[in-house]
């Protein structure tokens, strides 16, 4: 306790300074809590309020994925020009150093493995919410089904994880699953997105597809896109931008970054794109400049 004797009188109260009352800046998430804000600007970058994830989760149902055969090797190389490292807890204990100190969105859903047909059947709740906080999660990732078999228990995964997110200030990204029988447009992106916000999610990931605008018109919080397969460098920095142009608050994108030749200037692009307004060719501009240094 502070010494109670010979303390100053207070004296200075700025009267003259009006008390802020700026509202938080992410889409739709005012009235969450200050823990839950906390961790979102860790997600969002408070100066741009846009968010580059590296995601290398892959291997929870793929195995060693192309590119991410060591993640020791891979991602310790290149996550520091990340905001967010979207990874399982058994990927960053065993391989990346806590001392990068990035914000991580902890995949919390385990899945069918890829030796299956159908991957769409339903999503496990596979964290429990004490060891996202012993990981220091700022968010945590749910995989969500709609319109396919494992809808039904993956909407329940997702409110039961928004229940326990709720409680101890820890965001849940609601990513929007894609199957072989599913279309990928607007309509479906925007009814699955919808569904996932309005189910708790303090922020939604899916695929960009034309008029995505309308996409994340009807999204009530923000939407990160995800890369998907691997594309030239070019096509991916165009999509990223078509999707912040769009509305989007950010990218969430693994392939596009590590299968790339040069995943460090590939990041380093992608936050031109995400954070400083660039559009896809300058983006691919200062790409190429990159990696003819
Ligand atoms: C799968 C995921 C993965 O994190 C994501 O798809 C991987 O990123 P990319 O598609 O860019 O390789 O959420 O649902």
């Amino acid at each position: 306790m502070a010494d109670a004797v010979g303390n100053k009188a207070a004296h200075e109260y700025y009267l003259d300074v009006p008390v802020k009352k700026t509202p938080f800046y992410a889409k739709g998430l005012n009235n969450t809590d200050w823990g839950m804000k906390d961790r979102l600007s860790r997600i969002f970058q408070p100066q741009s309020g846009n968010t580059v994830m590296l995601a290398f989760d892959h291997g929870y149902f793929q195995g060693p994925t192309a590119g991410l055969e060591r993640l020791d090797v891979v991602i310790e190389n290149i996550c520091d020009h990340a905001d967010v490292l979207m990874a399982t807890r058994g990927a960053l204990r065993s391989c990346i150093s806590p001392t990068h100190n990035k914000a991580v969105c902890l995949r919390a859903t385990h899945d069918m493995s890829v030796l299956f047909e159908d991957l769409s059947t339903g999503s496990g709740f596979s964290v429990d919410i004490e060891d996202a906080i012993r990981m220091n999660a700022s968010a945590i990732a749910m995989q969500c089904f709609v319109g396919a078999a494992g809808e039904r228990d993956s909407l329940e995964n997702l409110c039961r994880a928004a229940d326990l997110g709720y409680k101890y200030g820890i965001p849940v990204l609601g990513v929007t699953a894609v199957g072989k029988e599913m279309a990928r447009n607007a309509r479906y992106f925007s009814l699955a997105c919808r569904i996932l916000a309005e189910n708790g999610a303090s922020f939604v990931k899916t695929y960009y597809c034309d008029d995505f605008e309308k996409v994340v018109a009807s999204c009530p919080v923000p939407i990160v896109i995800a890369g998907g397969k691997k594309l030239p460098e070019d096509e991916a920095l165009e999509m990223a931008y078509r999707a912040i142009a769009s509305g989007a608050n950010g990218v969430d994108m693994g392939r596009n970054v590590f299968q790339s030749e040069h995943p460090v200037e590939m990041l380093l692009a992608i936050r031109k794109v995400v954070h400083e307004g660039f559009n896809g060719k300058q983006a691919y501009e200062y790409f190429l400049d990159s990696i003819n240094k």
